[in-house]
């Protein structure tokens, strides 16, 4: 089913653990920006080394990088009949650049998905959370502690590590700047009628549910 969608929220709210889902549901590819900087870091590319100082340090990325990636995301073939922004945009220039992209190539949203969390919940879930270095698979030692024992890793030998952007230190900062840089986006999105709030509590099988009731 063609379907354009954004997932709005703080840090750690569970983005990409449903953008996974709501991929598998509607048969579109998820855009995350964050993924895509983590792949150019691993990589060693000059964009790579140029967004870790912003990433280590909790801050965001500059627009007109950010902008010129998922510009050039989008001409994927498989972009074509829709996609799940996840992490993207987080500032009102990156909104207003996607409206250009997307009025460009005559496509528009469905709707921005803004999940909510109470901040304490979020510390929790990030420095909880584990990831495969090897293949991205998302973990949490609360939640799934069997899965990380039992990853069988895809792209080779597992590799499960702690972001370094999840320590306590940074956690802190990210909160900060997205409080202060990407929460107005609610009201951007609320003045255009596509804004949905979902409260992010529950199992991730209940905020899956809750996500396509909004839609
Ligand atoms: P990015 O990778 O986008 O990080 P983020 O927005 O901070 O979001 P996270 O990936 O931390 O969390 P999430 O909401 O996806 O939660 P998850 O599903 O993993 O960005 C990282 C950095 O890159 C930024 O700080 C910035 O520097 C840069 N960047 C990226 N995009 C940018 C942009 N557009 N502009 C500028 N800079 C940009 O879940 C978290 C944990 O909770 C997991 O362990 C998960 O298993 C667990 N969990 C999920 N759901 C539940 C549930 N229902 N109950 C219990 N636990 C749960």
């Amino acid at each position: 089913m063609a379907m354009m969608l954004i997932l709005l929220g703080a840090p750690g709210v569970g983005k990409g653990t449903q953008a996974q889902k709501l991929m598998a549901h509607f048969g579109v590819p998820q855009i995350s920006t964050g993924d895509i900087l983590r792949a150019e870091v691993r990589r060693k590319t000059p964009l790579g080394q140029q967004a870790l100082t912003y990433m280590n340090k909790g801050e965001l990325v500059p627009d007109n990088v950010i902008l010129d990636m998922v510009a050039q995301r989008l001409k994927a073939s498989n972009a074509k009949n829709g996609v799940i922004f996840d992490g993207f945009p987080r500032t009102i220039a990156q909104a207003q650049g996607l409206d250009g992209i997307l009025k460009q190539s005559g496509k528009k949203l469905d709707a921005v998905l803004s999940i909510e969390v109470p901040v304490q919940r979020i510390e929790e879930r990030l420095s909880s959370r584990r990831s495969c270095a090897t293949c991205g698979a998302v973990f949490n030692v609360l939640l799934n502690p069997d899965e990380i024992d039992n990853h069988e890793c895809p792209k080779g030998q597992p590799l499960i590590v702690q972001r370094e952007d999840d320590r306590p230190e940074t956690i802190e900062r990210r909160l900060k700047v997205y409080t202060e840089q990407t929460e107005p986006l609610k009201d951007y999105y609320r003045q255009t009628g596509l804004l949905k709030e979902v409260p992010g509590e529950g199992t991730v099988s209940e905020v899956f549910s809750r996500l396509l009731q909004a839609l």
